[in-house]
């Protein structure tokens, strides 16, 4: 096992549990996160900068994957100073205090930066985000890229893996607006490129093991081109449902304004060696019908 120390924020989430499981056992791990923190897992309030500097003065990390965010752009639109808050001024106080004690952040941020009219986007594209969140992630991104040459952002796309419940992320989502006898409707505007948590995590384990080569911005996206309304028929196939009662809808029906295609281009990753992809089929199948014969 590696002794580099690696400290987790967001490790309660979606994509920081899949990190704290996959470095764990390679790496030195610790995880915080916030109303879920429980267990092995520190409860740190990003909000609290006497405790965020005082957590990291206390375990010294080399390296901090800072995965805690606001990321539902509803919230964000509706509530715009709580997401800067968490989202901007808790993302650059921690790149600030990183610095301070000479470890590396690397910020999660999203494919949202981009304006969706121009994929796709090398990780030195010029981001023009449409909405607050996106605007919230851009503005974190610049923060932390500002304190040090040594901080990195990492890029990624819509996620889904082992979710805690289907409404837990924007892709499993779809499968409980589904029924075996009812219509439903699903966007079929909107390109993305839906993207496994654990494939994300192997892709970082890898590029902490090169820890010299951290600094500036990383993009990790899968490749499997997809619509809402397409990943809502491969899970209509995964729980057997009739997909002709799916109606595919060609303008976007969000309040709040998204993206129409940013696939990200995995440029840096993929020079070092580094593209994990599991198959979106197979795998949304497995975790889907893990809960709905619950
Ligand atoms: N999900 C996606 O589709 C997607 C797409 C693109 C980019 N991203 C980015 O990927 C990263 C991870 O997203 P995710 O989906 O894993 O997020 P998530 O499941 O919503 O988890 C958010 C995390 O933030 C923590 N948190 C919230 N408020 C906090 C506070 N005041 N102090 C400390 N921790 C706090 C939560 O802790 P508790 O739950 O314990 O309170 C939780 O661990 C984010 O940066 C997001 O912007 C996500």
């Amino acid at each position: 096992m590696s002794q580099t120390k690696i400290m987790i924020t967001g490790a309660t989430g979606l994509l920081g549990r899949a990190l704290f499981s996959e470095l764990n056992s390679r790496f030195n791990v610790i995880g915080t996160g916030f109303n879920r923190a429980e267990g092995n897992i520190i409860k740190l309030d990003l909000h609290d900068q006497d405790a965020v500097a005082n957590s990291l003065i206390e375990h010294k990390p080399q390296v901090v994957i800072h995965a805690a965010a606001e990321r539902n752009p509803d919230i964000c639109s509706n509530k715009p100073e709580q997401a800067i808050a968490l989202n901007v001024a808790a993302s650059k106080f921690l790149a600030e205090q990183c610095e301070a004690i000479g470890a590396k952040l690397i910020l999660i941020s999203t494919d949202y930066v981009f304006d969706g009219q121009d994929a796709p986007y090398l990780e030195n594209a010029a981001p023009n985000p449409l909405n607050l969140y996106g605007q919230s992630k851009q503005q974190a991104e610049q923060a932390v890229l500002a304190v040090a040459k040594t901080h990195s952002v990492i890029r990624v796309p819509v996620l889904y893996g082992d979710v805690t419940h289907l409404g837990e992320s924007a892709v499993t989502t779809l499968a409980q607006q589904l029924s075996a006898t009812a219509p439903s409707s699903h966007d079929n505007w909107a390109i993305r490129y839906p993207t496994h948590v654990a494939d994300i995590a192997m892709s970082i384990r890898d590029l902490i093991q090169q820890q010299d080569k951290l600094g500036g911005i990383f993009h990790i996206s899968g490749t499997q081109k997809m619509t809402k309304y397409q990943m809502a028929c491969l899970m209509a196939d995964a729980l057997g449902y009739d997909s002709n009662l799916l109606e595919p809808l060609g303008q976007p029906n969000d309040g709040t304004p998204r993206p129409y295609n940013c696939a990200l281009e995995n440029k840096r990753l993929k020079a070092m060696g580094i593209h994990y992809e599991r198959g979106f089929a197979k795998a949304i199948a497995e975790i889907i019908r893990a809960h709905i014969n619950k």
